[in-house]
């Protein structure tokens, strides 16, 4: 199937409201009517043109809106305030008391935290299993199942989904299939393969500045008007609305996504081949032995690579912790939570973005303390940077030193950096 997301979003056009080369920013809460009677209509119905209220709608938000649309191949998308707005509306929208999820293992902690805490208060259940293994998911359905939820590359442990088999026992059972695609913007379009709603955290790769937290739900246009309904709505309710400076500032750094996604790609393939050359335990969907490379291989858009996220396993959590120090003290990146930013990037997951998910269920799965994730960033000398990382691993293998001074020497150096 041959999309290009990048292709989709250039062919947008928008004025600003005095010929601007960018639209104008509503900087408005609420709109006035001539017509009283028109302020009741578009409270019942979705009127072309007409707002009501910006927790409701608002011009600059379907600007980004429609073009995360048009990247994700969907008919419609609503913008959020935060990546995990965009996930728990659009669960809360699917689901009611008595229906189950049947979701992905290993997925973002948060994400795992409000499925196994938070849904259960409400009376929706999950069944965790693991995703690449597509028939485990059709076992796991039962008749109480409405949706399928998985990341398309999973946070931290860079899984690859079969995006194509799981859509497709989705189809086949009636279930909504929903997709994390945080990882992967512009690189995979779940929708062409079958999932029915699509959510990023904008925070990552495609605001890319690191000054924002930000989401978008997007699918058909039944279930995006669903979620703005003023009696039923789940964004509508809980109200998680974006800025709409917020959303008019997004909506220019994704006209760069496409270049950003090919740089993050290609040097997060440099520095994973050459780490592996030098026998770093490297995971990286872009190396041709990884597990899931030949799935991504299918199921890609060409033109982007196969993403900035590297995992390398230093064995333990004290020489993982002991590297990361290193490498933000050597300049390479920041020891950070988060992805997708300019720079480098790298968190232990185990310790921090999945500490969520209980001792035990972590390690059946394969996240374990000597983790560390790495957010490779748009370097203009990959070679120089990865020669640093070698350098880094080489003293954290040959010196390390006591686990005791290392909490100490984060905050340290936290503390000089800012
Ligand atoms: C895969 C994934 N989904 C969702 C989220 C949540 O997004 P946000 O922090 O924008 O709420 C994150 C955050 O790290 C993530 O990594």
């Amino acid at each position: 199937m041959k999309f290009d997301p990048a292709q989709s979003i250039q062919n947008l056009q928008y004025f600003g409201e005095f010929g601007g080369v960018n639209p104008s920013i509503e900087d408005s809460s609420t709109y006035t009517f001539l017509k009283a009677s028109k302020m009741e209509e578009v409270f019942e119905k979705e009127v072309e043109g007409c707002y009501l209220y910006s927790r409701h709608w608002n011009p600059t938000n379907r600007y980004l809106s429609q073009a995360l649309a048009r990247m994700e191949n969907t008919e419609s998308a609503v913008v959020t305030a935060s990546g995990m707005a965009a996930i728990t509306a659009t669960l809360l929208q699917l689901c009611s008391h008595g229906d189950e999820i049947v979701s992905s293992r290993v997925i973002y902690g948060g994400t795992y935290a409000f499925l196994k805490n938070v849904a259960p208060r409400f009376g929706i259940r999950t069944r965790f299993v693991d995703f690449t293994r597509p028939d485990e998911v059709e076992k796991a359905i039962t008749p109480f199942t409405r949706v399928l939820y998985a990341e398309s590359v999973s946070n931290p442990l860079l899984e690859v989904i079969d995006l194509q088999r799981i859509g497709e026992i989705s189809k086949r059972n009636g279930l909504k299939f929903v997709v994390d695609n945080t990882f992967t913007p512009m690189i995979l379009t779940p929708a062409n393969w079958g999932a029915d709603v699509v959510v990023h955290s904008l925070t990552k790769f495609i605001n890319g500045t690191s000054d924002t937290v930000a989401g978008v739900v997007c699918g058909t246009h039944d279930f995006i008007h669903s979620l703005s309904d003023v009696s039923n709505g789940m964004i509508m309710l809980l109200g998680p609305v974006m800025d709409s400076h917020r959303a008019a500032s997004i909506l220019k750094n994704l006209h760069s996504l496409h270049l950003r996604m090919l740089q993050h790609s290609r040097n997060a393939q440099y520095v994973a081949e050459r780490l592996t050359m030098e026998n770093c335990d490297i995971r990286y969907p872009g190396l041709s032995d990884a597990p899931g490379h030949d799935v991504l291989t299918r199921l890609m858009n060409i033109g982007y690579g196969y993403g900035g996220m590297v995992l390398l396993n230093m064995g333990t959590r004290e020489k993982a912790y002991a590297l990361m120090e290193r490498m933000q003290q050597a300049n390479i990146g920041y020891l950070a939570v988060s992805l997708g930013f300019y720079k480098t990037l790298f968190s232990a997951p185990g310790s921090s973005t999945s500490s969520e998910i209980p001792d035990g269920e972590r390690e059946t799965m394969g996240l374990s303390d000597g983790l560390v994730r790495i957010s490779i960033g748009l370097d203009a000398n990959i070679e120089e940077t990865t020669r640093k990382m070698m350098e880094c691993i080489d003293a954290v293998n040959q010196n390390y030193q006591k686990p005791e001074s290392i909490s100490e020497d984060t905050s340290l150096y936290a503390a000089e950096l800012r």
